[in-house]
């Protein structure tokens, strides 16, 4: 007997696009959600307001006829940034989040935030106008281990910002520790956390043990399995400042098969599937809408969306492809190597 379940479209709140090519190839399998936050590290990065209306336009015309999908673009924050700028973007409706990436932490990040206070006049504003700031919480110091750089940073960066600009909306993206989901849970109701697929379904023996595994490389790197339980029981408890952001990263499969492969694992065909399929192991698929459809809009201060999508669960396991095709190349399809028996209907 297959299962169906019924919930308002999904919204993902951390989506990499690319550009050209490879954005065209890879529009389409972000066909199950509605909205999704467009992360900006373009080569070079999308920085300004006239940056972000141009690439907004990129995606609209490279968009499949007949998908329904409404891209919310958002700024590269650098040093440089104007808080004038931003404030107009915001103003204009066109911009919906402003992303710091720290200087050098992952895929195209050189033009990224070397030093907070450099910033503070822009994030105060942005306080001031309710913007949310989404930031890839890694510190990126030589000496710091790669599997402590988002418990470092939100010691050194975040908890001090969070004291000292607690109006901020912040969204802290792809969570991948128990630091994590303690520091979104001591904090107030603006601070809320996403959760990418890979981090709930696997950790970081499965990227390394029996066999390096490229297609689980992203960052924040896969962590232990403590912290993988710590997320699940994040994502699956209810609370509302725990939502989806899948952070599917595509880069050609020979990039990430590779002697220095590429950071980014390519979700969106199959990233709500794997996330009803995570609520169903937790004995939480009652909780499912909220994760995928409702706490994100909440944060963000937009309605939710009025269509609905029916997910149906099979006795077989589901297939599905192994990679997508792109002008760019071939991109691998997130696979953890378990049945899925999730899909969503047509
Ligand atoms: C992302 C990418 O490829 O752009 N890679 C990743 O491993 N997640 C960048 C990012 O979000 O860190
Ligand atoms: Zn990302």
């Amino acid at each position: 007997m297959s299962q169906q379940l019924t919930i308002r479209r999904p919204d993902d709140w951390h989506l990499h696009l690319r550009d050209g090519a490879m954005m065209e190839g890879v529009l389409p399998a972000s066909r199950d959600v509605a909205r999704a936050i467009i992360m900006p590290n373009l080569v070079p990065p999308v920085v300004t307001g006239e940056q972000a209306a141009a690439y907004r336009d990129r995606i609209l015309a490279a968009l499949p006829e007949g998908q329904d999908f409404t891209p919310l673009m958002t700024l590269y924050l650098t040093e440089d940034t104007s808080p004038d700028d931003v404030a107009a973007a915001h103003a204009s409706g066109l911009v919906k989040a402003v992303k710091l990436y720290p200087a050098g932490a992952t895929t195209n990040s050189a033009s990224g935030v070397k030093n907070i206070s450099a910033v503070m006049p822009v994030l105060e504003r942005m306080a001031e106008i309710g913007l949310s700031l989404c930031v890839h919480g890694e510190v990126t110091d030589a000496d710091v281990d790669i599997f402590d750089r988002e418990a470092v940073y939100i010691d050194r960066v975040l908890a001090p910002l969070r004291r000292n600009l607690p109006e901020l909306k912040i969204t802290m993206e792809h969570v991948t520790t128990s630091d994590g989901v303690d520091f979104i849970k001591d904090g107030a109701e603006n601070i809320a956390g996403t959760f990418t697929v890979q981090h709930l379904v696997l950790n970081r023996n499965d990227m390394l043990v029996g066999g390096i595994r490229p297609h689980f490389y992203c960052l924040p790197i896969l962590k232990r399995m403590d912290h993988q339980k710590a997320l699940r029981a994040a994502a699956t408890s209810g609370d509302p400042r725990f939502f989806n952001g899948t952070d599917s990263a595509p880069h050609a499969t020979h990039t990430k098969e590779n002697a220095c492969g590429c950071a980014g694992v390519f979700s969106a065909p199959v990233a709500v599937a794997w996330i009803a399929q995570v609520f169903e192991e937790e004995n939480a698929l009652d909780r499912l809408e909220g994760f995928l459809s409702l706490n994100g809009p909440k944060h963000y201060g937009m309605p939710v969306n009025e269509d609905r999508i029916t997910l149906s669960r099979s006795d077989k396991p589901v297939p599905f492809p192994a990679a997508v095709e792109t002008g760019a190349g071939p991109v691998t399809v997130f696979d953890p190597g378990l049945p899925l028996y999730w899909k969503i209907n047509d």
